[in-house]
């Protein structure tokens, strides 16, 4: 009767222990901007189901972490005292992104697009939306975006040179991630590489034919000493393979062997009875 008492006690302990452990997990991805947004209409609702789709979700950058305000406090989450800032104006976006994306909003700035902000240009939202902000590629760059207000051909141009880059930094990628699996320490190439991707993918931004060309060339260079030494690491590993392999077949001769003269060993010391 008391063991099975215990038993009880143990149960529910456990049940305890694991809704707080469910609770804990809730209270800190469920913002109570996200909890009221989420059942708003329109736009205010749309703004969660795009985030959720979006590079920033995945990386922790949440609704008050650009708009502000006290993600704990249903009743003040939105009030100025609380840091909550609104939706930035159109020209106000460069400056709103660039809080955190400073090496791409200097770069803008200073571009023919950054110049024409106000008077026509595209700021940071015109081409990787608001909400639904995706990893960035030169897939941004394509006529139907692009031609809406200037024609496609310089855009064209550009995309050539950033599309070589891209490509070999996938391939770069790729590799990498190979030897991951296989358990070899790939952290100093990988930042290498994370760190060539940021800069090319910045210099876009400039929108400038001539320079993103001349870049280019200096990238490709980077790039090959990047594939040059995971071919290396893979050099290595084919050696190691021949070597572990030549290993087993010694030592399978070696059991024959050893087998074979037990063998005989065995006949002679029977003969002798
Ligand atoms: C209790 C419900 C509720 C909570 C909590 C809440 N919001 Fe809102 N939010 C609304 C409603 C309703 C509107 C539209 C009316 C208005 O602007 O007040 C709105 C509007 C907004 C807007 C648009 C404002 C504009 O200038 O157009 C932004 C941005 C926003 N919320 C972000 C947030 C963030 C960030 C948080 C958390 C820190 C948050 N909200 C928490 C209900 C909420
Ligand atoms: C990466 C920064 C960023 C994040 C994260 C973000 N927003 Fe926004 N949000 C913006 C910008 C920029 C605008 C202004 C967009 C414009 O004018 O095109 C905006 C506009 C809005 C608006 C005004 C209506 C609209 O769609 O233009 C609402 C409401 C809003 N955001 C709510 C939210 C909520 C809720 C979350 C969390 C799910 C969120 N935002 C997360 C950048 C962000
Ligand atoms: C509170 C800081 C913050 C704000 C504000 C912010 N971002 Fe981000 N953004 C990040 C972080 C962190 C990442 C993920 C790490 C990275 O790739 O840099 C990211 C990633 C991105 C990426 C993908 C980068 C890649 O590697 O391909 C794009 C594009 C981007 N943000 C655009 C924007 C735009 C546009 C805005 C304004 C609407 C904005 N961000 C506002 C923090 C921010
Ligand atoms: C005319 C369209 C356009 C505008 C305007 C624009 N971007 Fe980009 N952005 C791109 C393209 C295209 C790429 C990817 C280029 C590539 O693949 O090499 C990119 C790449 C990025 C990246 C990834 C680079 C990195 O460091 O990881 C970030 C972040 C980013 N943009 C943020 C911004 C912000 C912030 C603004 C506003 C200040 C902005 N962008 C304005 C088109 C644009
Ligand atoms: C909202 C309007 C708008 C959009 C969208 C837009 N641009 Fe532009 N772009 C401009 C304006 C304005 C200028 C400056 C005047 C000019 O040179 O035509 C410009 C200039 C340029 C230049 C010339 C820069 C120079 O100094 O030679 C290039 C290249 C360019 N844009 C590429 C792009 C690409 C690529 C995209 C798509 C990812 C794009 N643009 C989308 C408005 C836009």
């Amino acid at each position: 009767m008391k063991g099975r008492n215990s038993g009880c006690w143990c149960l529910v302990t456990l049940t305890l222990l694991l809704s707080f452990w469910q609770g804990q997990a809730w209270a800190e991805e469920e913002t109570v901007c996200l909890q009221c947004h989420v059942a708003q209409p329109d736009a205010l609702g749309e703004a969660v189901i795009d985030w959720r789709q979006s590079v920033h979700a995945v990386n922790g950058i949440s609704c008050h972490d650009c708009h502000g305000g006290d993600p704990t406090d249903f009743a003040m989450a939105m009030s100025p005292e609380r840091g909550f800032l609104g939706a930035p104006a159109g020209n106000d976006i460069p400056a709103f992104c660039g809080k955190c994306h400073l090496g791409v909003a200097e770069i803008y700035q200073d571009s023919a697009h950054g110049r024409a902000l106000g008077k026509g240009g595209p700021q940071c939202v015109t081409c990787h939306d608001n909400h639904r902000v995706q990893l960035a590629s030169h897939d941004l760059i394509n006529e139907q975006d692009c031609s809406r207000c200037h024609s496609y051909d310089r855009a064209a141009e550009i995309k050539q040179a950033v599309k070589e880059i891209d490509l070999g930094i996938i391939v770069a990628n790729n590799d990498l991630s190979a030897l991951k699996r296989i358990g070899i320490r790939t952290r100093p190439l990988e930042d290498k590489l994370f760190a060539l991707r940021n800069d090319y993918h910045r210099l876009f931004h400039t929108v400038e034919i001539e320079k993103v060309r001349k870049a280019a060339t200096d990238y490709r260079s980077r790039l090959a000493e990047i594939t040059a030494e995971t071919a290396a690491v893979n050099a290595r590993l084919d050696t190691r393979k021949v070597w572990g392999g030549a290993t087993v077949v010694l030592l399978i001769i070696a059991a024959v062997v050893l087998l074979q003269l037990k063998k005989s060993y065995d006949t002679r010391t029977s003969g002798e009875d």
